[in-house]
């Protein structure tokens, strides 16, 4: 299994659209693929249409280690694709991963049984610099940076680069970066505003243009495909899901399998 992580470290950058839509278009492709919602505002649990029940296991038990990760794992309306849900009791769960002295390496290491069960792992993480924010880090063999093509879009950038940095070099993070995902990108008719361009340069400054990945556009019917459960070519927007082709691309490169590659070879059900 090769986990991905949607990070960011400020809210309503695009982490759960690019998690819920990656983790989509892989298992549309055939692979298995397990979402993880480690954000206590559990949106990615919503978008997936899933309930929490009253003494079914979610992300919480399962970090805690009350109970396998595999209790705690559900099938969605989608083929291929499961989840871990969580709510908002997945709050409680900073100070336990504080107070054990290696909750960073939790995650990963509840994860480590469904190494065989499935392809991919994509997970969902909340938008600050917390304990569940470490522990999804630490899980992970490659990161997504999805990062609003605004200013506070390159100040979340330049913080979530300085936490990696960090992260590296105490090998909390041992993967990869796939690559910086702008979003919610603005165009006028045939041009991408001057506010866009500029935000999306000055990402492309701080982080080397090879990490940038095609920008996700500012779109009323990519929203709308979401809100409906469907991918924005679903909807008859083919155009619009160029970014995740192209991401999903570079993440088989990195796992070293090609589209034409039978998915049984990495472990696809
Ligand atoms: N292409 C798009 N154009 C405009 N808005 C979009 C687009 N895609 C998603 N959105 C909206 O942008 C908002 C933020 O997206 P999202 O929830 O994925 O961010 P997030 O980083 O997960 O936020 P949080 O930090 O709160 O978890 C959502 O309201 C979503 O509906
Ligand atoms: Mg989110």
């Amino acid at each position: 299994m090769f986990t991905i992580a949607s990070e960011s470290l400020a809210g309503g950058m695009g982490k759960t659209t690019v998690a819920l839509l990656t983790a989509r278009l892989l298992a549309k492709q055939g692979y298995s693929v397990l979402l993880v919602d480690a954000d206590p505002q559990s949106s990615l649990t919503t978008f997936c249409g899933h309930q929490v029940q009253k003494n079914h296991p979610t992300m919480l038990e399962i970090l805690r280690g009350e109970v396998q990760a595999a209790d705690g794992i559900y099938a969605t309306d989608f083929a291929n694709l499961f989840l871990i849900p969580s709510d908002g009791g997945l709050d409680s769960v900073q100070d336990f991963l504080a107070s054990s002295g290696c909750g960073a390496y939790m995650l990963r290491n509840q994860l480590e049984p469904l190494a065989e069960t499935f392809s991919f792992c994509v997970v969902d993480s909340p938008p600050q610099r917390s304990q569940l924010c470490l522990t999804t880090i630490g899980a992970s063999d490659a990161l997504v940076l999805p990062m609003e093509a605004t200013l506070k879009g390159y100040a979340s950038l330049d913080r979530t680069l300085e936490l990696l940095d960090l992260l590296k070099r105490t090998k909390v993070f041992r993967g990869e970066l796939l690559g910086i995902l702008p979003f919610r990108d603005k165009w006028v008719g045939n041009n991408r505003t001057k506010q866009s361009r500029r935000n999306i340069e000055a990402m492309a400054e701080l982080i080397g243009k090879s990490n940038m990945l095609p920008s996700i556009r500012e779109s009323e019917q990519f929203k709308e495909a979401i809100n409906q459960k469907l991918t924005p070519s679903e909807l008859g927007y083919q155009d619009l899901e160029y970014p995740f082709e192209v991401l999903i691309n570079k993440l088989l490169n990195m796992v070293g399998v090609s589209h034409a590659v039978d998915t049984t070879l990495v472990g696809a059900s």
